[in-house]
């Protein structure tokens, strides 16, 4: 049985770089035995059977989006998950009442340097930072937060930031507010 008060699932949100993945490994690792890690981009490569930057290539970015909202809404449906979702989950609006239904919707934030500082070194993994023109990291990246910023803030429960801090350190401020956590 659930514990009451306690959210049925968490669900991470968050800009690429601020610690989704590791973040939710961490947090499911305190929740205990019966709480899964699931990634939503992983799930999507999966059914479609190659990598993300691939998936873009071959079928553009639209179709990501409509495979994304599936994934979502069929992760959204469990429990005891920790959802690590992409960065551009909370675009389609029609994603965000399905990430709240789920449960405790928290957005992870962190400074631009650091976004850069953490996908410089694997860019080619994210077509949106690689597809960029002759614009620089830090540049596209703020263009970026600024016009996710508030489809982050809409989507979200809570905020915690994660620049200059541990994972286990961030998933424990995370655990405590879930259980304060009131629905
Ligand atoms: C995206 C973020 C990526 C992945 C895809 C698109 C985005 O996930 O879903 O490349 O639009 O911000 P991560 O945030 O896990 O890198």
């Amino acid at each position: 049985m659930l514990e009451e008060n306690f959210p049925r699932n968490i669900v991470l949100v968050g800009f690429m770089g601020c610690g989704k993945s590791t973040v939710g490994r961490s947090l499911a690792a305190r929740l205990g035995n019966s709480w899964r890690y699931v990634d939503s981009d992983v799930r999507l490569a999966e059914v479609a059977g190659c990598d993300i930057p691939t998936l873009f290539k071959n079928e553009g970015e639209d179709n990501f989006r409509r495979r994304e909202t599936q994934i979502l809404t069929g992760l959204c449906a469990g429990e005891r998950l920790v959802i690590a979702t992409g960065g551009g989950a909370v675009l389609r609006d029609e994603n965000i009442p399905v990430l709240r239904s789920a449960g405790l919707v928290v957005w992870l934030t962190a400074r631009a340097d650091v976004v850069v500082a953490r996908t410089e070194r694997r860019e080619a993994d994210r077509p949106l930072l690689a597809n960029r023109g002759d614009k620089d990291l830090l540049t596209h990246i703020l263009t970026l937060l600024g016009e996710r910023g508030p489809r982050y803030q809409q989507a979200a429960h809570l905020i915690v930031d994660t620049s200059d801090r541990t994972p286990d350190n961030i998933a424990a401020e995370i655990e405590r507010k879930a259980r304060q956590w009131q629905k």
